[in-house]
């Protein structure tokens, strides 16, 4: 099942909202690519764009973040850096297709969570000064 972005999403930034669609996007690829049966290089592509569209979000949004002085930044970072972490895990991993799906499964859920939790709870902090 694809990740789909709707308003209930939002962190109420709209750079950080349209930079989540994206993200959501790009784990819509992978998981399309899987349910084809794409070949290893393939989904490889697709799995370099996600972690490099990451890095790109968690970097832009920490610089907003640091940018107005957010208190909870540190947590927030360390969030970042643990799913970074495990966004280079699948690197090696055979079959390739069956570790994704299961680890998939998982990111599904953390950027879910990710998303509804921390990142909501920095939407109301910025608007008060301000940020949209
Ligand atoms: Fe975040």
């Amino acid at each position: 099942m694809s990740l789909m972005w709707s308003y209930t999403c939002s962190v109420g930034i709209e750079p950080m909202d349209d930079q989540h669609a994206v993200l959501m996007d790009a784990i819509n690829e992978v998981l399309a690519a899987l349910s084809h049966g794409a070949d290893q290089s393939t989904i490889t592509t697709c799995m370099q764009r996600l972690i490099t569209l990451a890095e790109q979000h968690f970097a832009s949004e920490e610089r907003l973040l640091e940018l107005h002085g957010y208190p909870e930044l540190d947590g927030h970072r360390m969030e970042h850096r643990a799913l970074l972490e495990r966004l280079h895990e699948w690197q090696g991993k055979r079959p390739l297709a069956g570790y994704l799906s299961t680890w998939l499964e998982n990111l599904r859920a953390w950027f879910h969570n990710h998303t509804e939790g921390a990142d909501r709870e920095y939407g109301p902090w910025l608007q008060a000064r301000g940020i949209r």
